[in-house]
């Protein structure tokens, strides 16, 4: 396995790659999810290359960039464990190299749910992955769907800048009991983990609504807030029905639709989301 620490090694390391190129871009502190991103590049490509970078442009001020987990020796032990070719890890100049003053916008889709909560994270997002896609230059980029809002961004910013290559959204891994996977749920307590756990409960009771025939979204997000404000010290945000695409809010589920939510527990700020397929769609 090549570790390539600087755009200019990045360059190098891909000049000498023949075939197809699977990148899965990660802030580092890999779990299973991460894990599965680079089973399935794995799978599908001939070379895998894993970045690990704690993108800055995508925190607010106010935000966890200084104490966000960090294992490099760790990620580099679980990337060689599981067959990637090429881990690029640069350093924050290497990205954005003194004077950057170039920022891309994914405008509508950037300014929803979480952009409306995260002002600028999105910004950061689409920046730092056609950065990365640029220097990268892969077939496929793998993303989870447990970010679902940053993985219609990137869809949309591939097509926009017409990048030639495959965005692959990948399905989101689960605790048994439910929970998202995520580098976040680090910080929580036993206590607040099974708080945490309403999320999930919300999104299946939208799903068995849905199953049980019912076409309104206001009524399954009704149900969804409901749930999760039965549960004291979960602070919700936003508990909505989408269109998969847009993300706009939807009145009729009469086709495919996302239940997407979001809440705080504890200061920590957790999403998630999930399929919603009508019966008979
Ligand atoms: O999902 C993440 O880990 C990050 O947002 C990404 C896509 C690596 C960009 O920093």
């Amino acid at each position: 396995m090549q570790i390539a620490r600087s755009v200019g090694e990045m360059r190098d390391a891909r000049r000498q790659v023949q075939g197809s190129i699977g990148f899965v871009p990660t802030m580092g502190y890999l779990h299973a999810g991460h894990r599965s991103l680079i089973e399935r590049a794995r799978e599908e490509c001939r070379t895998v290359v894993v970045s690990i970078f704690v993108n800055p442009l995508q925190f607010g001020p106010e935000e966890d960039y200084g104490r966000y987990p960090r294992d490099v020796p760790r990620d580099l032990a679980l990337c060689e464990q599981a067959g990637v070719d090429v881990v690029f890890v640069p350093e924050v100049q290497d990205i954005y190299p003194m004077g950057a003053g170039t920022v891309l916008e994914v405008r509508g889709l950037q300014d929803r749910w979480e952009g409306a909560s995260r002002l600028g994270h999105f910004q950061g997002v689409a920046t730092v992955v056609a950065k990365l896609l640029s220097v990268v230059q892969p077939t496929r980029a793998y993303f989870g769907e447990k970010d679902y809002q940053q993985l219609q961004i990137v869809r949309r910013l591939a097509a926009d800048l017409l990048l030639d290559l495959e965005i692959v959204g990948c399905p989101t891994i689960r605790e048994p009991d439910g929970l998202a996977v995520s580098s976040r749920n680090v910080y929580l307590s036993a206590e607040a983990r099974g708080r945490a756990m309403v999320l999930f409960r919300a999104l299946t009771a939208a799903q068995d609504e849905v199953d049980a025939g019912e076409h309104s979204a206001a009524a399954v997000r009704a149900t969804m807030r409901k749930t999760i404000e039965s549960v004291q010290g979960v602070d919700l945000d936003y508990a909505e029905v989408v269109d998969p695409t847009t993300l706009e809010p939807l009145d009729t589920i009469d086709r495919e639709a996302r239940a997407i939510v979001a809440a705080g527990v504890d200061d920590v700020r957790l999403i998630d989301n999930t399929r919603l397929t009508p019966v008979g769609a």
